[in-house]
């Protein structure tokens, strides 16, 4: 599996973007996760050089569910990824661990690849219970036996520009990784939160991490020059 970069629009768009993506990358898989709406657009562009994520999927299949974007009805329009436990959708759309479960098992019994987010707030951190609190978010709702990619994004670092120490980025992916391998989940390891053009080499020597999950800076020209940068990073291949 290549090391991945995944951009984040969140409810914004921007398509310029998408389109400079660059339309060959050696050593990286380019992913964007893009508005449910947007999806056919992104599709109709036929990046093929650039995988598309859902920011979202429904916990119920196809059926009566007024509102709800089933996972299979995203399989049908080439969605590869599915985000799911990102720390604003726990915080404003309240999912737990039943809603987070069920979104995992429809999104991959649909043949989607999930990336799930994990992520302590600065309260945890700050009172050394942040470990408690990944591996809770980890166990309560991976799965044995699957495949599954993890994105650490710390919550204090989402949009504010406050980047974690490494030392911290790397004890967490390490932790991820033993989580992993004793529940034989097989995946790789992201980072998400603050990251930009100017600090993404800061992170090249982290061992163990297998991408990024971008979120502001891919709705600038910035993300062309990260997924650059990132593509000629050596330690990531
Ligand atoms: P950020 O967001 O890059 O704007 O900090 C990351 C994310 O929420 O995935």
């Amino acid at each position: 599996m290549k090391p991945i970069i995944v951009g984040n629009w969140k409810a914004n768009v921007n398509f310029d973007v998408y389109k400079d993506l660059p339309s060959e990358s050696k050593n990286i898989e380019i992913c964007m996760a893009i508005p449910y709406i947007y999806i056919p657009q992104a599709r109709e562009l036929s990046k093929k050089n650039v995988s598309i994520a859902a920011q979202d999927c429904s916990r119920f299949g196809i059926g009566p569910h007024t509102g709800e974007i089933p996972a299979e009805f995203l399989k049908n329009f080439d969605v590869k990824y599915v985000l799911i436990g990102h720390s604003e959708r726990r915080a404003e759309s309240t999912e737990n661990v039943e809603t987070l479960t069920s979104k995992i098992n429809k999104a991959l019994g649909a043949g989607l690849r999930v990336i799930y987010c994990i992520g302590e707030n600065s309260y945890d951190r700050e009172n050394n219970q942040h470990m408690k609190t990944l591996y809770d978010q980890f166990f309560t709702v991976v799965g044995q036996n699957i495949q599954l990619d993890v994105a650490y994004e710390p919550i204090y670092s989402i949009g504010t520009g406050m980047l974690p120490k490494k030392d911290d980025v790397q004890e967490v992916i390490d932790h991820i990784k033993k989580w992993s391998r004793n529940i034989n989940v097989k995946g790789r390891i992201l980072y998400g939160g603050s990251i930009d053009a100017n600090n993404i080499e800061d992170f090249e020597d982290v061992k163990g991490l297998d991408g990024f999950l971008i979120g502001g800076s891919s709705l600038t020209t910035n993300f062309i020059e990260i997924v650059k940068k990132f593509d000629s990073m050596k330690n990531f291949h």
